[in-house]
């Protein structure tokens, strides 16, 4: 067994995104890319010697021999112990959760999210820092410089480590250490949610459908819906992790979950559906006949949140992303707490959640979770709405719609453009940029522009400014549209329209959110000139 070093170059095109860096799987198994990516994950955060790094990934294709290579490099660079799921298999947020149980220096999470899995789809690679969160900008830029001035690195040459059995071994000097991926965050579900209470509804003849979409969260999913609370066998579906998430697209919403919408929307439905996303930090949650947004979840969440045990004491505050909807500051409001509005990407929250200044946080990217740990976290939010359901004994349709009697409904839907080529899709922006100071006053679409300008966050907690995170445009009336190019895609770029628009009137609370929208997406259209820009005379996804 030696240590190797081998000389290599930079690679271009390794700067993380909004959550590390995903490219094509082949552009990761092409010679050193993986290996330039990892050395300059070391260099950035001043080496691993002596250091102890959680590891695992959505058990996507490669995620077995990437394990290999960080475990082989991480030994190479001095590491004392690197604490593996079984089988290379981890959620991100029980990543999250290991690093700071285990008081970890660090992980590595092997995912590309929700994107599709296999050879000829995505990958990614993802560095997490020692509260459990994602890396924060600065380190990143710094990963990022690193890629740009590698020259060398250093690899352990030695057999695989064996993964398939918990217990320890070592790989040079270095502890390999496999622990049961399921058991602590399970540990962790039952110390925050009244069991018993969930175990009740259930035994009572709640009945329930979650569906994996064939990713890491079947093997919690079973574990803690069917075992600890008891539902049916087959509750869980789709449950077992396959290479390529069993050809589909691991994205918890309407469309990638078609299958569940259909069940939900069904004559037999179930009480209550929810999904999940390739490496576990995604939620959809659907009742009987009732989808539910994000960002009303999170509001439903944050309104109903002393029902569950770990937040009985009430919320410090909130968080949501700029383009999540303004339902959870309505809920804030009426609490007395604050929200705050952060660029996309949940590494914002993370500064928040470490000063305790907020304990629940969302994305209308289908994230929610809370400072339980420093990622957003599916399962986590399916456990509250159970908790929530079995405390309030209401269906989720009526928890909605008494929800919006109470704080009104802010009519919400994204608007993607896929795959766009990036040059058109930076001139749309730089289109509405150049025109953002003479907006307001300009009447679009039979809607009035009240302001307009493109966010930028200063951080509260440690001063750290984020620029060019999106350009919003108020309407007169309380509609909103914002503009954003995406940060997590691998082809082109995605343009991404948020339209919001608020409903106070008892008598209009029950419309179809397109419906209700239309102006708003008529004036996006026309402020934006996206059908000229793209070539595209309809959106590919609508959430
Ligand atoms: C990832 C991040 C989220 C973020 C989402 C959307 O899932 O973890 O925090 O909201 O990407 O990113 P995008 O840049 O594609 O809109
Ligand atoms: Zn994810």
């Amino acid at each position: 067994m030696q240590i190797t070093t081998h000389a290599t170059q930079p690679i271009a095109g390794q700067k993380p995104g909004t959550s590390g860096l995903r490219k094509k799987t082949r552009v990761f198994m092409q010679p050193h890319f993986l290996e330039n990516y990892v050395q300059a994950v070391w260099n950035g955060i001043g080496g691993v010697a002596g250091k102890t790094l959680i590891l695992g990934g959505d058990g996507r294709y490669f995620n077995d021999r990437a394990c290999q290579v960080v475990l082989r490099m991480a030994a190479a660079g001095g590491a004392a112990r690197v604490i593996v799921g079984q089988g290379g298999l981890l959620s991100t947020p029980a990543a999250s959760h290991l690093i700071r149980k285990r008081k970890a220096d660090g992980g590595i999470i092997l995912s590309a999210s929700h994107n599709p899995g296999g050879p000829d789809a995505d990958f990614g690679l993802k560095y997490n820092i020692s509260n459990g969160g994602p890396a924060p900008e600065d380190v990143t830029a710094r990963i990022h410089a690193a890629t740009q001035e590698i020259s060398e690195y250093h690899i352990l040459e030695t057999q695989d480590a064996d993964l398939s059995t918990p217990g320890e071994t070592r790989m040079g000097d270095m502890v390999v250490e496999v622990v049961d991926p399921v058991a602590d965050y399970k540990a962790l579900m039952e110390e925050l949610f009244d069991f018993p209470a969930i175990a009740a509804m259930i035994a009572g003849g709640f009945r329930l459908r979650f569906d994996a979409m064939h990713a890491v969260t079947g093997p919690y999913a079973h574990a803690i819906l069917e075992g600890a609370l008891g539902a049916k066998k087959g509750s869980v579906v789709n449950g077992t992790p396959s290479e390529d998430f069993g050809k589909g697209h691991p994205d918890p919403n309407p469309i990638w979950a078609k299958d569940l919408m259909d069940v939900m929307m069904g004559d037999d439905a179930p009480d209550f559906g929810a999904a999940s996303d390739g490496d576990g930090d995604r939620n959809m949650i659907v009742g009987r006949g009732a989808y539910v947004t994000p960002s009303d979840s999170l509001a439903v969440l944050c309104a109903n949140a002393t029902c569950i045990p770990a937040y009985e004491g009430g919320l410090a505050g909130v968080a949501r992303s700029m383009p999540t909807s303004a339902a959870a500051d309505r809920v804030a409001e009426a609490q007395g707490i604050a929200c705050y509005e952060t660029p996309t990407g949940w590494k914002f929250f993370g500064t928040l959640l470490d000063a305790g200044k907020a304990t629940i946080c969302g994305e209308e990217s289908a994230g929610t979770g809370s400072d339980h740990v420093r990622e957003k976290d599916g399962l986590w939010a399916v456990l509250a709405w159970l908790n929530i359901l079995a405390a309030r004994r209401m269906s989720v349709a009526d928890i909605m719609a008494d929800h919006w009697r109470r704080y009104g409904r802010n009519y919400y839907s994204r608007h993607d453009y896929e795959a766009v080529d990036s040059d058109r899709a930076n001139a749309l922006m730089d289109g509405l940029r150049a025109r953002l100071d003479g907006l307001a006053g300009e009447t679009v679409a039979g809607l009035t522009v009240e302001k307009a300008d493109e966010f930028a966050y200063t951080d509260p907690v440690d001063g750290s400014v984020a620029t060019g995170q999106g350009i919003r445009i108020w309407f007169e009336g309380g509609a909103r549209v914002v503009f954003r190019l995406s940060g997590t895609g691998t082809e082109g770029a995605t343009i991404r329209v948020y339209l919001e628009a608020l409903e106070t009137d008892p008598g209009k609370l029950d419309r179809d959110a397109q419906e209700a929208l239309a102006d708003v997406i008529a004036a996006a259209d026309a402020l934006a000139g996206i059908a000229k820009h793209t070539g595209r005379d309809a959106p590919d996804v609508i959430t």
